[in-house]
């Protein structure tokens, strides 16, 4: 089974950000066969990891209720969809994308949402890792998209609001009783040291965040120029999530062999 790792938090925090370094520090150590999934149905995973997409679930259950499609008899519309599913599939060597999107018109993302979480689902045996991005706020969490976690990382921004957007999640998670195996919370954009106010706003919620990341131009220029951070040098927010990982995975390593 892979292992499954996610983030979550607050708009803007850094999410598709630390999912793709999570990713570069995955693959420059072989840690692969890795499956990244964009949740986001404003997805943007593909352009961080610089992986060009041309298809999405939501475009694929698009075109198959516009187009008066045969389906091959015996096959139902959720099992013909599903093989279908493999077209929204990017391939690179040691990492393969699938992006949600959205589906056209006023209806919700249930449906693509749905879809997504079965594909990957039937795919957890043939990949070492998934990661996937999602969108901001809470509700993958309330749809329960997000489930079956191994390691999730709630990401927040260098504020109290981000801190307190943590706080509600974590609660959630605890409400919904969602599978999630660990928790650990991440600050970005630190400048050099958390502020007085968000580490008092952390203390008062009963949060202690496992790693910090500093505000790094390298970070800010491969983004404006539309550049892989597969390929960013070693920066100093990539040497903070390559050490995050790095203790994460070792207590993996611990209780994939206890399990
Ligand atoms: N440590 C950092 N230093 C400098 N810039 C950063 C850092 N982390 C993220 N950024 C920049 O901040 C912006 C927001 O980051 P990102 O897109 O990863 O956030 P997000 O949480 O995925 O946003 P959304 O909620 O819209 O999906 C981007 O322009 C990104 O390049
Ligand atoms: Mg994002």
């Amino acid at each position: 089974m892979s292992i499954n790792i996610a983030v979550a938090g607050k708009g803007g925090s850094g999410k598709t950000t630390v999912a793709s370094l999570v990713i570069r520090y995955l693959m420059r150590n072989s840690l692969g066969p890795i499956l990244a999934v964009d949740a986001d149905p404003n997805a943007n995973l593909g352009e961080s990891l610089g992986l060009s997409i041309k298809q999405t679930v939501g475009s694929i259950i698009a075109t198959f209720n516009e187009e008066k499609i045969n389906i091959p008899p015996g096959m139902t519309k959720e099992a013909y969809l599903e093989f279908k599913l493999n077209d929204a599939m990017v391939e690179s060597k040691g990492l393969d994308l699938v992006t949600m999107g959205r589906g056209e018109g006023a209806e919700c993302y249930c449906y693509p949402n749905l879809l997504l979480r079965k594909f990957m689902d039937s795919l957890a045996g043939s990949y070492a890792y998934m990661v996937m991005d999602n969108e901001a706020g809470m509700e993958h969490l309330s749809r329960r998209t997000t489930q079956n976690v191994d390691e999730l990382l709630f990401i927040s921004d260098h504020s109290v609001k981000g801190v307190r957007t943590i706080a509600r999640l974590r609660d959630l998670i605890t409400e919904l009783k969602l599978v999630v195996k660990r928790q650990s919370v991440i600050i970005n954009f630190v400048p050099d040291k958390i502020d007085a106010l968000v580490s008092e706003e952390l203390a008062k919620l009963g949060i202690e965040p496992t790693a910090t990341i500093p505000l790094d131009e390298a970070i800010g220029e491969y983004d404006l120029k539309l550049k892989s951070l597969l390929d960013l040098p070693d920066a100093k927010a990539v040497r903070a999530v390559d050490h995050l990982m790095a203790e994460l995975l070792e207590t993996e390593k611990v209780y994939t062999t206890k399990t």
